[in-house]
């Protein structure tokens, strides 16, 4: 996995980025509560070169695709609008990947032509953990999913998280069944 080997002490700000969604639709109660070293933005076409699968593998095994398919990965979720909103927090004096997450809308028929935000793929530099970041993360993600018109949010965890997720004001739901091929 390629990171950046610059030794750039400052970040990228957004308006040189090209992301994945309008960075406007970030909380600014959120972004106003973030530590001063770090900063929280959209997915961008470059975070390959920020270690973006370094953090992502925190979570579980990930295999590098090159950045050719991550980039063209990229524009696929970007050709699908209003659908996909993935985050990062990016340390500003490293500019790299720090955290991760991302919600995705599913259109329901139900409720009045609703919607349901799936919470998927949250993860925080193992050196960065304990430091809130996961918190503002899962706030982030929850305001753009209930700013969508989200009538609930929902995701899947192991044992070991719930705790984490009931401090993000989520409950234990029903069950998950899965099936892997
Ligand atoms: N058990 C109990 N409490 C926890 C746990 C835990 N496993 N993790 C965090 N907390 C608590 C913190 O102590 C803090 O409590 P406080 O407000 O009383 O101080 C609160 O939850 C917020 O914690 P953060 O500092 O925001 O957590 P962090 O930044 O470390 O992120 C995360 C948590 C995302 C689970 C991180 O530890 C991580 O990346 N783990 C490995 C990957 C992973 O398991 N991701 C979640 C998969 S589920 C999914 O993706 C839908």
């Amino acid at each position: 996995m390629a990171s950046s080997t610059s030794n750039s002490t400052s970040f990228t700000p957004d308006s040189a980025l090209d992301l994945l969604f309008s960075p406007e639709l970030i909380s600014q109660e959120v972004r106003n509560a973030m530590h001063p070293d770090v900063h929280i933005r959209p997915l961008a076409s470059t975070d390959y070169r920020r270690g973006h699968l370094e953090v992502l593998s925190v979570l579980t095994a990930t295999t590098d695709p090159g950045e050719g398919a991550w980039v063209s990965h990229f524009e696929a979720l970007r050709a699908a609008p209003r659908t996909y909103y993935t985050l990062v927090i990016i340390d500003k004096h490293s500019d790299q990947v720090v955290g991760v997450g991302t919600v995705f809308l599913e259109r329901k028929f139900q409720r009045g032509i609703s919607c349901v935000g799936h919470i998927e793929d949250i993860a925080v530099d193992e050196k960065q953990q304990g430091k809130k970041l996961g918190l503002r993360i899962i706030q982030s993600l929850t305001y753009i999913s209930e700013n969508s018109g989200a009538y609930k949010t929902i995701l899947n965890c192991s044992d070991k998280n719930i705790p984490f997720y009931q401090k993000c004001g989520f409950e234990k739901k029903e069950n998950e069944m899965a099936r892997y091929t």
